[in-house]
């Protein structure tokens, strides 16, 4: 190899190298350190669909910023309630939930509307967001888990 074949190699290579981990580094934290780079491209995707979901679908309750909203709406960031049970999750956001519930040592009692017509996909995508955004750091929830819980509803 020329050393002027040699110099463009490594250019190519530095480029792939720096472009493949610069786009992800925003969504990488502890619990997705030891993701591969096929999976770290899925966990991308899904938190880039579930934040337009959960702007569409969560954002007027819960907030932008996952904060809720005073005694009427809880938090999805830092909630001790859905770091508890994945699956209760899946299953809240496909089917509303009612009824006393207790967040972070707040209780609430309001009624969230069911979402029926989203995809096991879709609550996948939604739940990897929330649960890996606002400093909760779970990781990935796959459309297979979402598939289980959601045959397991109570
Ligand atoms: C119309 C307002 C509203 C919308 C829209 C809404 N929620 Fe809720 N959500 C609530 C209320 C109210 C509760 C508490 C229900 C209760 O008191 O039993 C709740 C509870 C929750 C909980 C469990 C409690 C907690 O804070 O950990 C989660 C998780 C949750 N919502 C996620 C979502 C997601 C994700 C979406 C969008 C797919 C969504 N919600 C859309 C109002 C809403």
């Amino acid at each position: 190899m020329s050393l002027k074949q040699s110099l463009s190699y490594i250019t190519f290579l530095s480029l792939i190298f720096s472009t493949g981990c610069g786009s992800y580094s925003e969504f990488s934290s502890e619990a997705t350190k030891d993701y591969s780079r096929a999976e770290m491209q899925k966990f991308a995707k899904y938190m880039v669909a579930g934040k337009q979901l959960y702007t569409t679908h969560c954002s007027n309750c819960h907030q932008e910023s996952g904060q809720g909203l005073g005694k009427l709406y809880p938090p999805l960031a830092k909630s001790d309630f859905m770091m508890q049970n994945v699956n209760r999750t899946a299953c809240l956001i496909k089917n509303g939930i009612k009824g006393e519930i207790i967040v972070n040592n707040i209780t609430y009692n309001q009624e969230m509307p069911a979402l029926e017509e989203l995809t096991n996909l879709e609550v996948a995508e939604i739940a990897t967001y929330i649960y890996n955004s606002w400093g909760n750091e779970r990781g990935f929830v796959t459309v297979k888990e979402v598939e289980t819980s959601l045959s397991n509803c109570q």
